[in-house]
């Protein structure tokens, strides 16, 4: 069944460099906890894996900010994590501690066990993207999106979130031979699960690198950027006869533009340590890019909010013959007050109109 036709592609353009009236924002985990109606579907779901496994709540939250802002992007609900539990790590939300595996991997041996996935574990992903196609109704485009390699690698290792990287590193240093048949893996895991999003409908695809920068140079592009372009080398780059823009975000890789350009990306996620200006001077206006407000600011009030937004705009300049998506230079925290959202949305909107006509 075709899928409807796209009315707001002001996202699309802008990732591909084509002109464009304003500049387009969406927000990393902009369907999340902050919203009292994300929350309420969550209570009645009862989980966070009961919530990404239905399509119909799948959907519904996806859609919930979009009703309350004026964004430009939906980006599916689920998580970069349902793919290693696809691999059998036995992955579980626990309340307040984030997400943990059951079944780490600790050595050789489960390095062995280890494969590409059947996708048909991962159906209730590419069910929820073309059910979310379907109501979305073509008002904005739908993003698909990964983890990369590395970063799938480090939840894999590690069982966890980790505040020094203790064991894949230690691995990493020990053990490089394991560390890449594990990235291999992922990377091959990585093309599959995507194009599938991709072939369900997904308009654009995002990677998520979001511990890339935790790397020591040299490292980072041996065991997270070859295997981030070895992914976007893989990516079907056409749905229903328009190309689909692809987004690699390394949260701390300001340092490494000029590497991470050459991974075949479309358009570079930069955190709020990056400056704008310079950023494109760099890379001389090869990439779009996609970023970068503090979330932070979101506690400063409307004033300071307002003040960034059009920080970040002038960064970026003169559009040109760049593109520019604006973000946030990681999530939204779940403590930001929502009427703050539409102060940033409208602002973006407005201060960046006036920047595109000049
Ligand atoms: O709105 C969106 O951006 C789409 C949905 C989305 C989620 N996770 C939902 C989610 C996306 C794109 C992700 C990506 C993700 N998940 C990343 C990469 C982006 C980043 O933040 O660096 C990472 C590292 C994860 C792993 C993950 N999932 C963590 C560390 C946590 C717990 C952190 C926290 O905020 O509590 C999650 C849980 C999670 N994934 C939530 C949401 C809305 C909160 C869970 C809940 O509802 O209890």
């Amino acid at each position: 069944m075709s899928l409807p036709q796209l009315k707001n592609d002001i996202l699309l353009r802008s990732l591909l460099r084509e002109p464009v009236p304003y500049t387009p924002v969406w927000l990393m985990r902009q369907a999340g906890r902050y919203l009292p109606e994300y929350r309420a579907t969550r209570a009645e779901a009862g989980s966070f894996m009961g919530l990404a496994q239905n399509k119909e709540y799948a959907c519904e939250v996806t859609l919930q900010p979009l009703r309350r802002f004026d964004l430009d992007a939906a980006i599916l609900f689920s998580d970069i994590l349902t793919v290693p539990h696809a691999m059998g790590l036995g992955l579980d939300f626990v309340h307040g501690e984030g997400p943990q595996f059951a079944h780490p991997i600790k050595d050789e041996d489960d390095v062995k066990r280890l494969a590409v996935p059947d996708m048909a574990k991962l159906q209730y992903v590419f069910d929820a993207v073309n059910l979310i196609r379907r109501e979305l109704d073509g008002k904005v485009p739908l993003i698909g999106f990964a983890g990369s390699p590395w970063t799938i690698a480090c939840y894999m290792v590690e069982g966890r979130g980790s505040a020094d990287y203790r064991k894949i590193k230690g691995m990493m240093y020990g053990r490089p031979d394991l560390v890449h048949q594990i990235l291999e893996i992922n990377a091959q895991t990585t093309i599959q699960y995507l194009n599938e999003q991709i072939r369900a409908g997904a308009q654009a695809a995002m990677i998520f690198d979001s511990w890339g920068g935790v790397m020591a140079d040299t490292l980072f592009q041996e065991f997270s950027l070859a295997y981030t372009k070895k992914v976007v080398d893989g990516l079907i780059r056409d749905n229903d006869g328009r190309r689909v823009p692809v987004i690699v975000f390394t949260k701390g890789g300001g340092q490494w533009l000029e590497d991470i350009v050459q991974c075949g990306a479309d358009a570079v996620g930069v955190d709020w340590t990056v400056n704008l200006t310079r950023a494109r001077q760099r890379l001389q206006d090869q990439v779009a890019f996609q970023g970068n407000m503090d979330p932070m600011v979101m506690f400063g009030g409307a004033e300071a909010v307002t003040k960034e937004v059009r920080r970040v705009i002038d960064d970026f300049g003169v559009v040109g013959k760049g593109g520019h998506v604006f973000n946030f230079g990681h999530g939204i925290s779940q403590f930001t007050d929502p009427e703050m959202v539409k102060v940033l949305v409208d602002e973006v909107h407005s201060y960046s109109a006036k920047m595109h006509q000049a």
